[in-house]
């Protein structure tokens, strides 16, 4: 399974929606809202697929400077543990990398920020909510 980057608006794209929509949102009730879609058609979407389709993926936003918001990282239930998140994200630092990013921010939920620390990211600052639940903001320096 490669990394790919895929186009907005896309068939890939409207599978890596699909399978962000029943992973992040549906469980907390969440709508897909219009301003989101402004902010994804100018972001960049990468997928890494099986022979069934996106098993994951996730979004880069520019912030400017040299810098990345990371979004969206999800991997499909049933292939998590298995190493698919460290190689998708391996594969976008490593293409961030070419392009001279040189930090990569994001807002952990809870739950995942034990994954990001084992691929080097670390905690910055307090605690907050976000989509009603507890998260932390990290960043790593590539
Ligand atoms: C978080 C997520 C992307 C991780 O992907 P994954 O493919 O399961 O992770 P990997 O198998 O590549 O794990 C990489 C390393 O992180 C560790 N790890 C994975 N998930 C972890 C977690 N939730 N807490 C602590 N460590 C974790 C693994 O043990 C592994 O460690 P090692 O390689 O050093 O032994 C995936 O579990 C997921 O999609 N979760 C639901 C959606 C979500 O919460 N997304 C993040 C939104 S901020």
């Amino acid at each position: 399974m490669l990394v790919e980057e895929t186009v907005f608006g896309s068939e890939t794209y409207g599978e890596t929606l699909a399978l962000r929509k029943r992973i992040l949102r549906d469980p907390l009730g969440l709508e897909w809202t219009a301003e989101e879609e402004g902010w994804e058609s100018r972001e960049r979407h990468f997928a890494m697929k099986g022979d069934n389709g996106v098993v994951a993926c996730v979004i880069i936003r520019s912030l400017g400077n040299g810098a990345v918001k990371l979004r969206q990282m999800v991997v499909e239930p049933e292939q998590q543990g298995r190493g698919i998140g460290r190689r998708l994200l391996g594969g976008v630092e490593k293409i961030l990398i070419r392009e001279e990013v040189d930090r990569i921010e994001l807002n952990a939920r809870d739950a995942a920020v034990g994954f990001y620390e084992r691929l080097g990211f670390r905690k910055e600052g307090d605690e907050f909510m976000e989509v009603t639940i507890p998260h932390w903001k990290m960043v790593k320096t590539l």
